[in-house]
């Protein structure tokens, strides 16, 4: 299993660049099962997951090309299999995504339930009741969920409690749906907005998404689209993180600010100065950094995603903060490893208090989960000595050649094998 050994205390400076968003690639990829025509993506990220969903297509019976320039071509002409096998979600709960998109298509899926993971329990029970609403059957038996339907019919929809990848599944469901889906509470992340575009292309009838209600129009089919994913904002604010910790000035580019709005304010409330482009942004230092209170919410509040870079951030701001994470009900186990580091974090329930400046000091730590890795190791960074990072495959399910990146900008970085 590879590891990352970091050396800490170098500024970090100069010009980075994020890839595509991992978490809109993914949908993405799945909505390709919607058509028997061919889909071409650019701007994909090439990490983990990404791979795993070129696996998970292929034994859909879909084919999936790469291209060294970050494009894929898609197509699903015939969909020869059901089946999101265990083996596949149990590394990626992403693959539930599948669901909509083959119950929409042939009339139905049979998908293994993810299970619970690094983070909280993670039920997909919205998804589940969002199918049954556009008329499937759905019954849960040795560990699958499986829906059938002849043909879904469009109904309305009021999520309970707002989620993403339910909104995107049923919005890729609705969108070969007989009749009107109306989706209530929707999620109002920029994925769920590329999503929707990319189906536009193919077709779909669709408004309203970015807004907590959705409107999709049922057609019946969809066809091929070329579709550029949009810029990774958690990878973007991670790097934003990175540049601030470092005490660093670090421009990131092929960016969309615009997409991390409440992330730049709550860095500039913490002291950093960021200057904002179209496509890009630049990261320095005001003077030392101020514990900042935060709150995790579903956009375009605060990202659950960046929270545990964020806590990193404040065991070197000068203050007490208070971390709340509202998302996820287990979202903390950064803390402990941050705490074997040398920072002051108590926590209390869903909260986190942190005290700083703390003097960090390299460990050996272990990545429970891909934005707890980030965390460490943007911790690593500024840490007195060697950080050794274990389980290093959490950070390569979603950040590409972090490391190499990272180098770029001066940090003492490096891949053991
Ligand atoms: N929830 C339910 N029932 C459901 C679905 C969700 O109770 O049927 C709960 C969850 O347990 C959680 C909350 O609702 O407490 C929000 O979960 P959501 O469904 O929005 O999360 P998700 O769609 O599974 C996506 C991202 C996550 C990100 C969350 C929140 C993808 C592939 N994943 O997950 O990304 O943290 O939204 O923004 O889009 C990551 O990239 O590191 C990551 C974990």
């Amino acid at each position: 299993m590879d590891k990352l050994r970091i050396k800490g205390g170098t500024r970090l400076e100069g010009q980075i660049r994020v890839s595509g968003a991992k978490n809109s690639a993914l949908p993405a990829m799945a909505a390709s099962l919607l058509t028997s025509d061919e889909v071409i993506l650019e701007n994909l990220p090439f990490v983990n997951d990404i791979f795993t969903t070129r696996r998970l297509l292929r034994e859909l019976g879909a084919s999936v090309e790469f291209q060294d320039d970050h494009s894929a071509r898609l197509q699903a002409q015939k969909i020869l299999s059901h089946e999101a096998p265990y083996d596949l979600v149990k590394t990626m709960r992403a693959s539930v995504l599948v669901l909509g998109p083959l119950l929409a298509r042939t009339g139905k899926a049979r998908v293994s339930l993810p299970g619970g993971c690094a983070i909280g329990a993670r039920p997909i029970n919205l998804h589940i009741q969002g199918f049954q609403k556009l008329g499937a059957s759905v019954r849960t038996e040795h560990g699958y969920v499986e829906a059938s339907a002849e043909r879904l019919v469009g109904a309305e929809i009021v999520f309970d409690k707002i989620t993403v990848t339910g909104t995107e599944n049923l919005m890729m469901a609705a969108s070969l749906a007989e009749g009107k889906t109306v989706l209530q509470n929707a999620a109002r992340e920029p994925e769920i907005v590329d999503l929707a575009e990319m189906l536009k292309d193919m077709g779909a009838k669709i408004e309203g998404a970015g807004s907590p209600t959705i409107t999709i129009e049922g057609v019946r089919e969809l066809r091929g689209t070329k579709h550029r994913v949009i810029p990774d904002r958690i990878e973007s604010g991670t790097f934003l993180i990175a540049g601030a910790i470092t005490d660093g000035s670090l421009e990131i580019t092929d960016c969309t600010p615009g997409h991390l709005a409440s992330v730049i304010q709550q860095l500039r409330d913490a002291g950093s100065k960021i200057d904002v482009r179209a496509d890009r942004m630049s990261i320095s230092q005001n003077g030392g950094l101020r514990a900042a209170d935060v709150v995790t919410k579903e956009y375009p509040g605060f990202a659950t995603d960046m929270q545990a870079q964020y806590m990193a951030l404040m065991t070197q701001a000068s203050g007490t903060s208070v971390i709340t994470e509202n998302i996820f009900e287990n979202r903390f186990m950064h803390a402990s490893e941050l705490m074997r580091m040398g920072a002051d974090i108590r926590i209390d329930g869903a909260r986190a208090i942190v005290t700083g400046k703390a003097r960090l000091s390299g460990a050996t730590v272990i990545a429970s989960d891909l934005r707890a890795s980030a965390s460490l190791v943007v911790a690593g960074l500024v840490a007195e000595g060697t950080t050794l990072i274990d389980r290093v495959y959490h950070l390569d399910r979603g950040y590409e050649k972090i490391e190499e990146k990272l180098r770029s900008v001066g940090a003492q970085i490096e891949r053991l094998k």
